[in-house]
């Protein structure tokens, strides 16, 4: 094919995307039960969009934060590489530290063709370049958009929930990755997808190759027990409450509701399309700069209650800034396995929004306690988690003798959105809430859901 027919090519495919995930829009703002506050201005998007779909982001794939995983940061509590059913753990920094030691790939001589079936997505180089210029610790390999490559590569990268022909035959030892950036409520189902992906790159904590939002690592020398407070008032010159910037209005958790009737009992300033407060999209700098300085508290409210699925509202919106984040999204005990220490409020932790609204109240009355919950600013790092790096590795680390023999999800659809995965509002409720729930945690007890072949060590 030509340059510009390739061209054409990849602008039909953006604007059929873009077209779906308009689409996709306006049915998320068609209010079902509960009503949006009457609108104003158009405004804020901080969110990164649904792009991923269109594989047009960088995001999460990379952040450069200078340090990477150093001597000075927390060494990983456990060497393993690979994902087990039953335990949760970060394995990135032994990712990212992995250098494969077979013999016959020594010096990791032979490259590894990895295939983005979906495409490259913005700010990503082809070819070997992009692991160079990650400065990646194994880098001898080559990534490909060519469809036409599918038979000779060692990997293939499937974006979203686009791929159909899931049961096509592949070489044998190819991987098959199943990348998603949105929450299961989101993306598509992948139920009828059984026996098909060796590996997961998503937020989940548990996936192959986990490409989190941020990752959070505490230096070597942090206590354990107690952070000093902070040297400075994080609360001076703060005159308002609570601040939320939001552009879509109706979401499956409900959030929207517990917004609303947490603003009966202290000011909540809602930016954007569901609220009358307005900062321009184009000014983001200085919509941040408002939060550091006048606002206490940040609704880093998820679109839905998923596990794991902390985004860039709570990093890049509230931590940032620092404004003190209330969370609504992921399970209490995955924001306290990734989330800086004492960095948050989880509205689950209280029993009513009009408690939460008192505790809020509390703080903002309490310099000394509103800042506890900066104790953890320079007690540890944002790394970049070299999402290119660790896949390469990985790649070349599958065809080790230490690798197991062969891995794959027996059924994606139990272990991408099974029993306990996802909370809703039940009948009674008005929003979603990890209170009360049991279903919690079946899917890792669930049989077949993630396979390991183990090899026979002679
Ligand atoms: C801990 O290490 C970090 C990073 O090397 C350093 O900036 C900080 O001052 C150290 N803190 C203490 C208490 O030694
Ligand atoms: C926004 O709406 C709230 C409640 O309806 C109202 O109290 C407030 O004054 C409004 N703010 C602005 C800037 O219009
Ligand atoms: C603020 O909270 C701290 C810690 O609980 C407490 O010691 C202090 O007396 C409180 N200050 C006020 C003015 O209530
Ligand atoms: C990948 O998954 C397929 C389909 O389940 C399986 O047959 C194959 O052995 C797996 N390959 C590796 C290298 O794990
Ligand atoms: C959770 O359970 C407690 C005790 O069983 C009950 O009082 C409470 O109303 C329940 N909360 C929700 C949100 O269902």
């Amino acid at each position: 094919m030509s340059r510009v027919a390739v061209r054409i090519l990849w602008f039909a495919v953006f604007l059929l995307g873009s077209t779906l995930v308009l689409w996709g829009l306006l049915q998320d703002q068609v209010p079902q039960t509960y009503d949006t506050p009457a609108g104003g201005p158009q405004l804020v998007g901080t969110s990164r969009g649904h792009f991923p779909y269109v594989g047009t982001t960088s995001t999460p794939y990379f952040r450069p934060v200078p340090g990477g995983s150093s001597p000075k940061l927390r060494p990983p509590k456990s060497s393993r590489i690979w994902p087990t059913l039953h335990e949760r753990e970060d394995r990135i920094l032994t990712q990212l530290n992995l250098i494969p030691t077979n013999p016959k790939h020594k010096d990791q001589t032979e490259q590894k063709l990895i295939l983005l079936y979906n495409g490259l997505p913005d700010g990503t180089l082809h070819g070997s370049a992009r692991f160079r210029a990650d400065g990646c610790p194994v880098d001898n390999c080559f990534v490909s958009n060519d469809r036409d490559v599918m038979d000779k590569a060692d990997a293939v990268v499937f974006e979203g929930g686009m791929f159909d022909n899931v049961h096509q035959p592949r070489p044998p030892g190819q991987i098959w990755i199943l990348f998603l950036l949105e929450s299961p409520e989101n993306v598509a189902d992948f139920t009828s997808h059984r026996d098909v992906y060796n590996w997961t790159a998503t937020y989940r904590l548990d996936s192959t190759i986990n490409t989190p939002y941020e990752r959070f690592i505490p230096y070597a020398n942090a206590s354990d027990v107690q952070l000093p407070p902070p040297r400075r008032n994080y609360a001076k010159g703060k005159t308002k409450k609570v601040a939320w910037f939001v552009s879509n209005c109706y979401s499956v958790n409900k959030r929207g509701a517990y917004a609303t009737e947490l603003a009966k009992y202290i000011a909540v300033d809602v930016y954007g399309a569901c609220g009358n407060m307005t900062c321009l999209r184009d000014d983001r700098k200085r919509c941040y700069q408002m939060l550091t300085d006048t606002y206490k508290f940040y609704l880093a409210f998820e679109n839905s209650n998923c596990r794991d699925y902390i985004t860039e509202k709570f990093y890049w919106n509230a931590l940032y800034n620092d404004i003190v984040p209330v969370v609504m999204g992921a399970h209490p005990d995955d924001y306290a396995a990734v989330a800086p220490p004492g960095s948050y409020i989880h509205v689950d932790d209280f029993e009513s929004p009009r408690h939460l609204a008192e505790y809020l109240h509390k703080l903002d009355n309490n310099d000394t306690l509103y800042n506890e919950y900066f104790r953890w600013k320079g007690s540890g790092e944002f790394i970049n988690t070299k999402y290119w790096c660790r896949l390469c590795s990985l790649v070349h680390e599958a065809a080790s003798d230490r690798a197991p023999l062969a891995m794959w999800y027996g059924n994606m659809g139990r272990w991408w959105n099974g029993p306990g995965i996802c909370v809703h509002p039940r009948t009674n409720d008005r929003w979603a809430t990890w209170r009360n729930q049991t279903s919690f945690g079946d899917v890792f007890a669930a049989p077949n859901t993630l396979n390991v072949l183990h090899r026979v060590i002679h």
